[in-house]
């Protein structure tokens, strides 16, 4: 090969490659810490990534099921039955006074958190804002469009001038804490005084326990009901967590129905199409609280088992009042910690995947079967 020449676009060396403008993969350093973990005689027990374990619930495997025979492409929108149900969920569940227009399935929302300043036209000059302890796709969706990444304790440090969007999320991952109306209202309004679009990740809004989350679509925070008080704001939902349903990609966006008709039309030029049999699925999980009922139970009874575990054997627990997580500290490295509990056989993710600002806690996520839980719970009592 000529090595005059120029590279193809992707390998090393080329003009632009957009991997180059990304943080480290951090998962990747967890694997040795992984592999003493799984050589624990009793087995790994994971507690890293928050990723559901229970079956899908029935009823909305025979959904997909029933739906398998869809030749044609379904529509960007999907059908009204969808948009439907999502927005009767939202007036159900979170109490949003929103109709069908104001909503958009999306493909999963990693995605839509990843490219949402892409589609939204968002570029070098202009910032994108996210919590200080935050799920990293938010830099990552920054970055991809040449944004730059700031991160916020309090809107108070951010300069309105600059920041276009702004995501909020409650509860939170990492660190399970929630925002309460009164918080949230005040992110709104400065929202709204600087012109910039608040976006709230609120993936985990079923899933609380010692508080009771709300949306920012909530009249509580948002000011009314209907579309005018929904300008300026967009809510991610997921069906990831509360169904089970991390596998079958299905997610929506809510809020300003301006934005999200400017997200459909660019959507549909990228082909950003949930599958038709995830469409019904979607329909039917929407439309049943019995099943989340039962799935948060099951997290309940793991949450408290680990959470006492770890206290025993001297973690302090912070926030952690809603969400998949218990947010622990032993008020040292992280590192430290993971190390220290993978020679118990359990991993768990360390606080500095999230930011800086977690560099002395770790994750805890209590995604894992009964049966791992109670090993866990086990050997951290024997090792006390
Ligand atoms: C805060 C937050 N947002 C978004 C997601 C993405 O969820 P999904 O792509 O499965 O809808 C996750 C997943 O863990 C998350 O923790």
């Amino acid at each position: 090969m000529d090595s005059t020449r120029a590279p193809f676009p992707g390998h090393p060396g080329a003009a632009r490659r957009v991997s180059d403008l990304l943080p480290v993969f951090p998962w990747d350093k967890l694997e040795p810490y992984k592999a003493t973990a799984v050589a624990h005689p009793g087995g790994l027990c994971d507690f890293s990534v928050g990723t559901p374990v229970d079956p899908v619930p029935e009823l909305i495997q025979k959904a997909l099921a029933a739906h398998t025979d869809t030749p044609g492409y379904p529509t960007v929108w999907g059908p009204l039955e969808l948009r439907e149900a999502i927005a009767g969920w939202l007036r159900r569940r979170v109490g949003a006074g929103i109709g069908p227009q104001a909503v958009l399935p999306t493909v999963g929302s990693k995605e839509l958190v990843a490219w949402l300043p892409t589609q939204l036209g968002l570029g070098p000059g202009d910032q994108v804002a996210y919590p200080r302890l935050a799920y990293p796709t938010y830099e990552v969706g920054a970055r991809l469009c040449g944004a730059e990444p700031v991160e916020y304790d309090s809107v108070d440090e951010l300069d309105g001038s600059r920041v276009r969007l702004i995501w909020v999320n409650s509860p939170s991952n990492p660190t399970g804490r929630v925002l309460g109306a009164d918080e949230l209202r005040r992110t709104v309004e400065w929202a709204r005084e600087h012109r910039a679009l608040l976006v709230s990740d609120e993936c985990y809004l079923e899933l609380g326990w010692e508080a009771d989350p709300v949306s920012v679509l909530h009249p509580d925070v948002c000011g009314g009901s209907g579309d005018a008080a929904h300008e300026g704001l967009l809510a991610v939902h997921s069906l990831s967590k509360r169904s089970n349903l991390a596998g079958y990609r299905a997610s929506f966006v809510a809020g300003d129905p301006v934005v999200v008709r400017e997200l459909l039309g660019v959507r549909k030029h990228g082909g950003m199409i949930v599958p038709a049999p995830v469409q019904a699925a979607t329909v039917a999980a929407l439309a049943d609280d019995a099943h989340v009922a039962e799935q948060r139970e099951r997290y309940a009874a793991r949450r408290s088992a680990l959470r006492a575990a770890l206290e025993a054997y001297g973690f302090r627990i912070e926030h952690s009042e809603a969400s998949l997580y218990l947010w622990a500290t032993q008020d040292r490295p992280c590192w430290e910690t993971v190390a220290e509990l993978a020679e118990l056989g359990i991993l768990v993710a360390p606080g500095d995947f999230y930011g800086p600002a977690g560099e002395r806690f770790v994750r805890v996520a209590f995604t894992a079967t009964d049966e791992r839980v109670a090993a866990a719970v086990e050997r951290l009592r024997a090792a006390r």
